[in-house]
């Protein structure tokens, strides 16, 4: 599939990469790409192409959202609400604020949540929120920890888009994806960055991962 990844931190080049070793069409989109060409010369392949956010989302079937949370609408809106219009919009993001230390705080919760947000700016994409509540590296890699054997959660308004992620999902290794219903979901899986980043103090370790038990 031809898919674009916006966002060129730890979470954007790891997708970008095992993305494209899975075989999909896999393009980086950043906001400068002079400045990432450079940042990323010895750490990505030069087979993903870099592009504008818009270039990148124009052609793209999939958009994967991974900036920091802050910017998760500014960067919607530069690549192109209207190009947006219909596609699968997955969102890796969280809503942490930084500005008063560790551990963060979130800026939106309980009644709202970024995932809703980001809907809400596209009313006609399929947005899909998955993959916040773990490391990069086990998002590409989930058999580094407990042979895979954990659990990751999608939330979304579309049925057919959440049936797409899942199935990306399951071609990465996870085999424990539990549909959590309505975008508006993506509130309890925000809420778990608390939990989470406490785990991280206690365990010395960000290879961590929740795993449901039924
Ligand atoms: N790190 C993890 O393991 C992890 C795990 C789960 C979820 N997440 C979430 O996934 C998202 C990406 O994580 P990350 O660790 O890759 O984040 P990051 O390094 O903090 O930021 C990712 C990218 O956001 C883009 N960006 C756009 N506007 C920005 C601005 N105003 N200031 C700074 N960066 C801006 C930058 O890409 P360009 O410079 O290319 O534009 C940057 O490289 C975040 O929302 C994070 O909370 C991360």
């Amino acid at each position: 599939m031809k898919i674009a990844v916006l966002g060129t931190g730890m979470v954007g080049q790891a997708l970008a990469t095992r993305l494209h070793d899975l075989g999909h069409q896999v393009t980086l989109g950043t906001r400068d790409v002079g400045d990432t060409r450079q940042r990323l010369a010895d750490s990505i392949t030069a087979d993903i192409p870099l592009a504008t956010l818009s270039d990148a989302a124009a052609t793209a079937e999939i958009v994967i959202l991974a900036v920091q949370g802050g910017a998760a609408l500014t960067t919607l809106a530069a690549a192109g609400p209207k190009q947006l219009a219909t596609k699968i919009v997955i969102d890796i993001t969280n809503p942490l604020d930084f500005t008063q230390g560790f551990p963060a705080t979130l800026f939106v919760k309980d009644t709202d949540s970024l995932g809703e947000q980001i809907q809400a700016a596209l009313p006609d994409a399929r947005v899909v929120k998955t993959l916040n509540t773990l490391t990069a590296d086990l998002m590409v890699n989930p058999r580094k920890v407990n042979d895979g054997q954990h659990t990751v959660f999608i939330s979304g308004n579309d049925d057919e888009a959440k049936h797409v992620v899942a199935t990306l999902l399951g071609s990465m290794g996870h085999m424990d994806v539990i549909d959590l219903g309505d975008i508006t979901t993506a509130r309890g899986t925000e809420m778990l960055m608390p939990l989470w980043m406490r785990l991280m103090g206690a365990l010395d370790t960000t290879m961590f991962q929740f795993k449901v038990v039924r």
